[in-house]
């Protein structure tokens, strides 16, 4: 087929999943780094090696004009992530180069993890573990580490898109959670779930969001107009008591004025499993005691991360084909 000798260069080993479609279409790859982070450079360097036709990259590797400089042949950069801010995508477009990512195949995993870390730090998991490890436990105890309860509660979802979606279902139908959202689009799916159940209601800005929310969650692309969404002033906002969750992107909020909202009391509490300088953490946020960290898992189920491996290859067989490929970002 047209696939066969097709170079494929791929930055970190992936799931077999999705390495094993390639290999039978005939394409011969090359496996990066196992390390997580390969720095552009090494990219650069890897790359020049041989004419690849097609990139499997990750969201931790930074594609720009340099790296597509590095590999004049390949056509399409297949991102292994939904998210795809590491991508220059207007570069992309100007040099006609196609940019896939991953979508669906990870919204569930996402959402679970969100409601995973929306009862850890309500219920206080995670401190209570470390608690018991300490040898600080003596016995049970009438106000030992109250928490809240979710039913009843208020969810802010900031970002309506597949992710957001499924949490807020997922929570109303769960816990029975009242949703609020702000998007830049109206979504009539939030409002009137195809599951059926009570939906979500707009709110006109992520101001209103954040005042009424008892808990907030995150789940924007990261943008320009996104990063740093949650400032100092929009932490202001949130009720004394709120949660702050972010699944998304760590640069949506301004991680320093986190640590100093929570340190003050401005919000009760944040569970986060995205940084703003992954993998350094912003000065003092390890420190605290109110705040769940996760080390970038929200996707990291086996289901998961197989499915966007095989969507990543499929989107490069497809393009090789000459079909359009299904998780088109660019152009
Ligand atoms: C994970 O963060 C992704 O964007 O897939
Ligand atoms: C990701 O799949 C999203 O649209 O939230």
């Amino acid at each position: 087929m047209s696939g066969s000798q097709r170079k494929v260069y791929v930055t970190h080993k992936i799931p077999e999943a999705g390495l094993s479609i390639l290999r039978k279409e005939g394409c011969e790859l090359d496996i990066g780094s196992e390390r997580p982070s390969f720095s552009k450079e090494e990219l650069i360097v890897a790359l020049r090696k041989k004419p690849y036709d097609a990139v499997i990259c990750l969201l931790t590797d930074v594609i720009d004009a340099e790296v597509f400089d590095a590999a004049p042949r390949a056509k399409i950069f297949a991102n292994y992530a939904v998210g795809f801010n590491n991508i220059d995508v207007e570069e992309a477009k100007k040099r006609g180069i196609t940019i896939t990512n991953t979508p669906g195949a990870l919204t569930e995993a996402v959402a679970e993890h969100t409601v995973a870390l929306m009862l850890a730090i309500s219920r206080r998991v995670v401190e209570s573990d470390r608690f018991m490890r300490d040898g600080s436990f003596t016995g049970w105890g009438p106000e030992l580490f109250l928490g809240e309860e979710l039913q009843g509660k208020t969810l802010g979802i900031l970002g309506a898109g597949r992710i957001g979606g499924r949490v807020a279902e997922i929570v109303s139908r769960g816990f029975g959670m009242k949703v609020i959202y702000y998007d830049v689009k109206q979504s009539s799916e939030l409002e009137h779930p195809k599951a059926g159940g009570p939906g979500a209601s707009f709110r006109a800005t992520p101001e209103e969001v954040l005042k009424e929310a008892d808990i907030v969650s995150l789940h924007v692309p990261l943008l320009p107009s996104t990063t740093h969404l949650i400032n100092k002033e929009r932490l202001a906002l949130m009720k004394r008591g709120a949660y702050l969750i972010n699944t998304s992107r760590g640069a949506v909020i301004d991680e320093s004025a986190l640590v100093d909202a929570l340190k003050r009391g401005t919000i009760r509490g944040a569970a986060l499993d995205v940084f703003e300088h992954e993998p350094s953490l912003a000065s003092g946020l390890r420190e605290l005691q109110n705040v769940v960290l996760t080390a970038h898992i929200a996707s990291a189920t086996a289901l998961a991360r197989n499915s966007m491996a095989t969507l990543a290859a499929e989107n490069i067989v497809a393009f090789f084909k000459g079909e359009k490929p299904q998780n088109i970002v660019s152009p």
